[in-house]
């Protein structure tokens, strides 16, 4: 117990944390194309919120929530995915003061009891964006093509975008009318689950991966046969914008998505290569999570990716950059009593704003090239008995092998020297 961590849970370790950096690093500098900015909410919040945010009736609410109640007899949730967060953050700070659409985003970890697998976590990472206060489809297909540009842009290909429209409170109980009239006959061939979604919840039916699910959904009803004229004319315009824009989508009627605060615009990006998990990114509007949440009615949109699967579609295409663990400087001391004169080199060429390091194992001569060699670094600077006698450092040039007897006080300048040819 004590060397193994929670089941579904995955330490980042050295040798991956700088793909990491380097996703991140995309999302944020496409979102500073975007003109969205970071909001960090906390990691855990009232369990009140995701029950009326995600909807009671979710398999995220009934099945997936670490939630426990803390010392105070409060009911408290890990939060399960960010945006029933962000709305909440949004009322309590009154962004909507602030300019429409509040365009924010955030990139953290998020928390659900799931069955791990590959690309599926206990604790997971997600990088979000949503945009509240805004109404018409442009900002749909903003938010969309901000998800696609990020995705192309880190070289990924093989990419999908389904887009669907899941209707409102006005167009949406004909359409589950009408699921409910196609399935009546076919219930006691449904699995349990889809049996309980048949009342509660009926468009997670044509959702539901089981294979006898999947057949008896043939022919469903589509709800785009079913929307209201707003809803119409606002999915006919993402997919003009979407058009405008040159993104390729496909419409797939059957796409809705495990969170009940959608409305009109859903999207999924699959990365089919990924195979079961091959959801990189979902997200849609929720017109009403914002009144739901106790403010004045205001539209939103927005998505979420998941990062540890990015990671993976990079890793197959073989898109993940090198790791950087290169030095500039090695600092080799021969002999223990030459340390502090080492450490002191080593101090100001840190100061100074190189990369580097030293032996503090005692190694010999040889080991410690071996060991510098490994960074790799590109200089290496030793001292023994010779060079402390005499306040110098020999200077070893690791590319090209040369070394040379530098002054202390000339090595900083020596090595940036170095460094630029
Ligand atoms: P979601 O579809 O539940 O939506 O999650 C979005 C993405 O998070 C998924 O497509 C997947 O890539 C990743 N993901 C979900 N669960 C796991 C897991 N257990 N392990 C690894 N990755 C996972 C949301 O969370 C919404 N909040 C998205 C949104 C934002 N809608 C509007 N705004």
């Amino acid at each position: 117990m004590l060397t193994t961590g929670p089941r579904g849970t995955r330490d980042i370790l050295p040798d991956s944390s700088g793909y990491w950096q380097y996703v991140e690093n995309m999302m944020r500098e496409v979102c500073r194309n975007f003109a969205y900015q970071e909001i960090r909410t906390p990691i855990f919040e009232h369990t009140e919120l995701f029950l009326r945010g995600i909807g009671e009736t979710t398999d995220i609410v009934e099945k997936e929530m670490y939630t426990f109640t803390d010392r105070g007899k409060r009911s408290i949730t890990l939060r399960p995915e960010n945006t029933a967060a962000v709305v909440r953050s949004y009322l309590e700070n009154k962004l909507y003061a602030g300019p429409q659409p509040a365009k924010l985003f955030y990139i953290g970890p998020m928390f659900r009891y799931d069955r791990p697998q590959a690309g599926r976590y206990r604790q997971f990472h997600q990088f979000g964006v949503e945009a509240i206060g805004a109404q018409g489809p442009a900002v749909d297909a903003e938010v969309i093509s901000l998800a696609v540009e990020l995705l192309q842009r880190l070289g990924l290909t093989d990419l999908n975008l389904f887009v669907n429209s899941v209707g409102c409170p006005v167009c949406r109980p004909v359409y589950r009318l009408k699921l409910q009239e196609f399935f009546r006959d076919k219930l006691a061939q449904l699995c349990p689950d889809c049996q309980s979604r048949y009342e509660r919840n009926p468009m997670r039916i044509l959702d539901c991966k089981n294979e006898t699910c999947t057949h008896h959904a043939q022919g469903a009803p589509h709800m785009a046969d079913c929307l209201c004229d707003e809803c119409n004319s606002h999915f006919n315009g993402v997919k003009e914008l979407l058009t405008a824009a040159g993104i390729s989508f496909v419409i797939n009627p059957r796409l809705v998505r495990g969170l009940d605060y959608y409305t009109k615009t859903a999207f999924e990006i699959q990365y089919a290569p990924l195979g079961a998990q091959s959801a990189v990114c979902g997200g849609g509007r929720y017109d009403g999570l914002v009144a739901e949440c106790g403010g004045q009615p205001t539209p939103g949109i927005g998505f979420a990716i998941g990062i540890e699967r990015v990671l993976l579609a990079l890793e197959k295409q073989e898109l993940l950059p090198p790791a950087n663990t290169a030095i500039d400087v090695f600092v080799a001391p021969l002999g223990a009593e030459i340390q502090p004169v080492a450490f002191q080199i080593l101090t100001a060429v840190r100061q100074a704003k190189l990369a580097a390091d030293m032996d503090y194992n005692n190694r010999s001569l040889k080991a410690q090239m071996k060991y510098a060699n490994k960074y790799p670094a590109k200089f290496v600077a030793l001292i023994g008995q010779d060079e402390l006698a005499e306040n110098k450092v020999m200077l070893k040039n690791m590319a090209t092998g040369s070394q040379e007897l530098v002054d202390r006080a000339d090595l900083i300048q020596m090595i940036i020297k170095g460094m630029e040819k």
